[in-house]
Formats: structure tokens, sequence, C-alpha cells
């Protein structure tokens, strides 16, 4: 059944259709209450974000579905935090954790302990750096996520068709003690670069190094600040704003409202990911032109099946084995294919999928 649903998962099927095979799944297997007496403990980021509300639910759910004990804990962007309560989860003897880092190089010594235990550890949506002690990765293609986003830019600003514009772009980035930023920011470049090498592309602020373009914590309110401080540095006589690459929703909406301070009442091109129900509100309005859809539904199956495997003691599938080395070694990871969404794909994607409700874009 599994593998089934995994060749869906590579092939060219819609994500509604994977989806339903997904939830097929979860309700059979359901009865099998295979976890009777072990533990499963989730470390999460941040409730400021939709996404990882949602992560924790579809978890939690699918492993007390399967009858594994769970404890979910959300560490409100504070590493240390996260530290802590990695630490306190091997203390309870939890059996496997699933963590998805804040601070990708903060956890070596949680993760030792974790090890020490005989704890697996799933490095969950963010790879976690520089620690021997993280045995698994599920996530999506995260280059691919820049790609969709540089590609959405060039398609639209017509630089793929040859637009000798120039047009003016900038560059936002997400944080930099996560390992996604960075793929997700080359993974953009490598479809931007040459057009701001060729001159289609000019970004005025002139800040094009990762390091320049990174948000802090994902903040949308540093996002703000940091646009509205180009436009009243870079753009004063006159310039318009034709493009804007932003790596998650919360970002976009920050660098919108930026722009509508400025007086913008047609906005540039913006980025963005996650599919927030937000963003897909301000997509339908033509505020925010795109998002990149990662179904966090099936990263949770995907991820779930992983840790039942290991703790049947199985071999858990993966899907690739090259692409994420965490500095030590590298990690085996399951990826899944993220989508690009926009007012003409977003009801067959996100309503026809079930992911967001009508209602929930009233
Ligand atoms: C995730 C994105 C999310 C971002 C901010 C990244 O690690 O992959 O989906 O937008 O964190 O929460």
């Amino acid at each position: 059944m599994n593998v089934n649903r995994r060749h869906l998962l590579t092939g060219s099927i819609g994500a509604a259709a994977v989806a339903l095979v997904a939830s097929a799944c979860a309700s059979e297997d359901g009865d099998s209450g295979s976890g009777g007496g072990k533990k499963v403990g989730i470390a999460m980021p941040t409730k400021t974000s939709e996404r990882w509300i949602l992560d924790g639910d579809n978890l939690k759910a699918a492993f007390e579905d399967k009858g594994y004990e769970v404890s979910l804990q959300y560490a409100n962007d504070v590493a240390a935090d996260q530290v802590s309560q990695i630490e306190t989860m091997v203390g309870q003897g939890v059996n496997v954790l699933v963590i998805a880092a804040i601070d990708n190089k903060s956890l070596s010594g949680a993760l030792a302990q974790a090890k020490e235990a005989d704890i697996k550890v799933i490095a969950y949506d963010r790879l976690i750096l520089d620690t021997p002690d993280v045995d698994y990765y599920t996530s999506f293609d995260n280059t691919k996520v820049g790609t969709l986003q540089g590609t959405y830019i060039a398609e639209k600003l017509g630089l793929d068709a040859g637009e000798a514009g120039p047009f003016n772009i900038e560059l936002f980035a997400g944080a930099l003690t996560d390992n996604n930023a960075r793929y997700f920011f080359d993974g953009a470049m490598a479809v931007l670069q040459p057009y701001i090498d060729g001159g289609q592309l000019v970004v005025l602020s002139g800040q094009t190094d990762l390091e320049q373009v990174a948000t802090e914590n994902w903040d949308g309110a540093v996002a703000q600040d940091r646009m509205e401080t180009i436009l009243t540095s870079f753009y004063t006589a006159g310039q318009q704003v034709d493009a804007v690459l932003a790596p998650f929703d919360g970002i976009s909406r920050g660098i919108i409202a930026a722009l509508d301070g400025a007086g913008y009442t047609t906005m540039p091109i913006v980025t963005g990911q996650d599919a927030e129900v937000d963003s897909v509100k301000y997509i339908i309005a033509g505020t925010q032109s795109m998002t990149v859809y990662k179904d966090t539904r099936l990263l949770a199956e995907v991820t779930v099946d992983m840790a039942v495997d290991i703790l049947e003691g199985k071999d858990p599938e993966i899907n690739d084995d090259t692409t994420y080395d965490n500095g030590d070694h590298v990690v085996p990871a399951y990826l899944l294919e993220p989508v690009s969404v926009d007012a003409t794909n977003y009801q067959a994607e996100l309503i026809d999928s079930g992911y967001i409700t009508e209602d929930q874009l009233q």
C-alpha cells in the first residue's frame, strides 16, 4: 500500500488524487494500533505560522491513530527552549523523535543524549546540521521550491521570452538558522541570476547575498521593516518595484504591507510559500502573485510511515540519498514535490484537494 502511494508521489498525478490515496491509507492503518505502549516526541518550531500548527496536528493525529502516545511541543521560535523540550522528551523515554529545528546547529547536545538513549531522530522538513545523530530526513524538494518562485517571476515578466526590461527586483530569504533558507534562495537565484547579470533585472538596493537578504525567524514584521527601508532609501526618484522574491507567505504579506504603505495600488509580482489561508486570499484578490504549496498532510504521512518502520525494526523507504549532507553525513531522505499555485490553479490544487475549504477563504 505504501509503495503504491509513494509511486504516485513522484509521478505526475495531481495533489488532490494523492491526498485522497494518502487519507485512505491513514484510515486503513487506523485500526491496526501497532504502536501500543510506544511514545513519539514531536518538536515543532512555532505556532505563529499556520503550517507548523497543521504539521503538528497532522502528525499527532496520525501517530495516535496508529496507537502511539504523542508528546507535541512548540518552542515559539526560541532555539534554547526547543533544546530543553527535546531533552525533556528524551528523559521521558520517547522511542523516536520528530524534529523541525529552529536553529539547525543548536541540537547536537540534545541529539547526543537521544543517541545515548537509543532514540532515532527524524529531521522533519528542516535538516539538522553538524551532528552524527540525525538518522533520517523528510521534506520537500527545497531547491525546487526556489526554482518555482524564480521561474514564476521570470515567466510573468517575460524574461524567458526575451523581454529586455530592465525590471526592478528586490530579494528576500528566510532565516539563516534554517538550512532550507539557502536551498530556497539558491534555487530561485539559479533562475534569476543570469537575468541580473544580463541587465534585464536590476536590484536597486544592491542587496543580493543571502546574508544581506535573510529574515530573522522568518518574521513578516522584520521583512516589512526591511522593505520599507529599501523603498525609502533606493526608490526615491519615482522608480517602481516590479518583482519581489519572497520565500514564505508571512514574509510576502509583510512586504505587501510595506508596498501598500508606500502607496502601491497595483502590486508588483510577489512570490510566497506554504499556501497560508491569508495569502491565498491575497492571491485571489490579486495582491500576492503566487505561493508554493507543500501538502503537509503528505509530509506527515511519509514521516509517520518512516517512524513506524524504524520502531518495527524495518528499513524505512527513502527516495534520496545524495542531496542532504548535514556536514557530518548524507542524511537519507524522503522528499516530496512542491507545487506552484496562483490564481489560475488554486481551486484545483488547494480547494478540490481539501487542503483549504471555501469557508476559510470567506
Ligand atoms: C519551511 C517553509 C516555511 C518556513 C518558515 C521552512 O523551513 O520549509 O515551509 O515557510 O520554514 O516557517
